[in-house]
């Protein structure tokens, strides 16, 4: 049973040995999260290799200075990874990780509201000093933008009737508990199966107030940019609508007027063993995908 509030790192093997192509080379974790996937990079670089980790929630902070104390290869940055141009110079790295969505810590503390199992403020920022909260977000938009949300980011059938009834329900008084939310989406959708009912909804409002879909769009033009020839990138999502835009431009597609080529790491994408989904449960969605930047 996993411990709450600990993150597992999800497909380290894989990422490890198809990530690392020079030892002595320059990498970097969006999504330093915990650390885990950072420990095991670093115990498999040379002495001489150079690591950054990067995550957008101040709490990461701890995490990293931990490392930093051990080891003068890593060096951290608090910022989105969608601004990683800012940082490093173009053609400069030997490979990108980024590892999407929350970790479980966030998603265990009550008090960032990200979690449906729990009772919590309507919060689900990532970093509370950079967005507005899901509180603001639910309780100023107009019902079309919360129907449209709901539906294209989490992909919610009864969309329309959530939205309607949560802007009912906030003339009475703002809506700014998870319990509150979670009350509303039941009335309207009855749970059908073991999947929570709530489960799209708070996907969907989490990715429209940290804006993720347009972060992952960003640091995957980023790492087209940054990428040395033969760097690699790794990407792990949770869902098709993110694994979607990093297939296709993986694929060498076009995105926002933007294109690079690739070629593909490994015969398709990985995907977690059994062994791993029985001890972490949550690594059950995860697609990892690398590919290597060609000229
Ligand atoms: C799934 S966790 C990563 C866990 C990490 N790989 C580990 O082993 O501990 C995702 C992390 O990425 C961070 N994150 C998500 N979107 C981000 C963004 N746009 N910019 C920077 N960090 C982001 C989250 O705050 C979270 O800590």
């Amino acid at each position: 049973m996993r411990e709450p509030g600990i993150h597992e790192a999800v497909m380290v093997d894989q990422v490890i040995s198809n990530l690392i192509v020079n030892k002595k080379g320059s990498y970097v974790d969006c999504t330093f999260g915990l650390g885990g996937h950072t420990s095991a990079i670093l115990k498999n670089l040379d002495s001489e290799a150079e690591l950054v980790g990067i995550d957008r929630d101040p709490e990461s902070f701890e995490a990293a200075n931990e490392v930093i104390k051990k080891d003068n290869r890593f060096s951290f940055i608090n910022d989105k990874f969608g601004n990683l141009e800012d940082h490093f110079p173009g053609e400069s790295l030997d490979g990108i990780l980024v590892d999407l969505g929350i970790s479980s810590r966030q998603l265990d503390n009550p008090e960032r509201g990200f979690s449906f199992q729990a009772q919590g403020p309507l919060d689900m920022r990532m970093n509370q000093s950079d967005v507005d909260s899901a509180e603001t977000w639910l309780n100023k938009s107009s019902k079309e933008e919360i129907t449209r949300v709901l539906w294209e980011k989490g992909e919610e059938r009864n969309s329309r009737k959530i939205a309607e009834i949560i802007c009912r329900e906030r003339d009475v008084s703002p809506i700014n508990t998870t319990q509150r939310l979670i009350k509303i989406i039941v009335a309207c959708k009855p749970r059908k199966s073991k999947r929570h009912p709530a489960t799209n909804v708070f996907r969907a409002i989490r990715m429209e107030i940290n804006s993720e879909m347009e972060e992952l769009q960003n640091v995957l033009i980023a790492a087209g940019c940054l990428l040395k020839n033969g760097g690699r990138l790794a990407v792990i999502s949770f869902h098709s609508l993110e694994d979607r835009i990093v297939k296709r431009f993986l694929q060498g597609k076009s995105l926002d007027g933007k294109k690079f080529s690739f070629r593909k790491v490994g015969s398709k994408h990985f995907k977690p063993n059994k062994e791993e989904i029985i001890k972490n449960p949550r690594s059950r969605s995860a697609i990892l995908r690398i590919s290597e930047k060609v000229a």
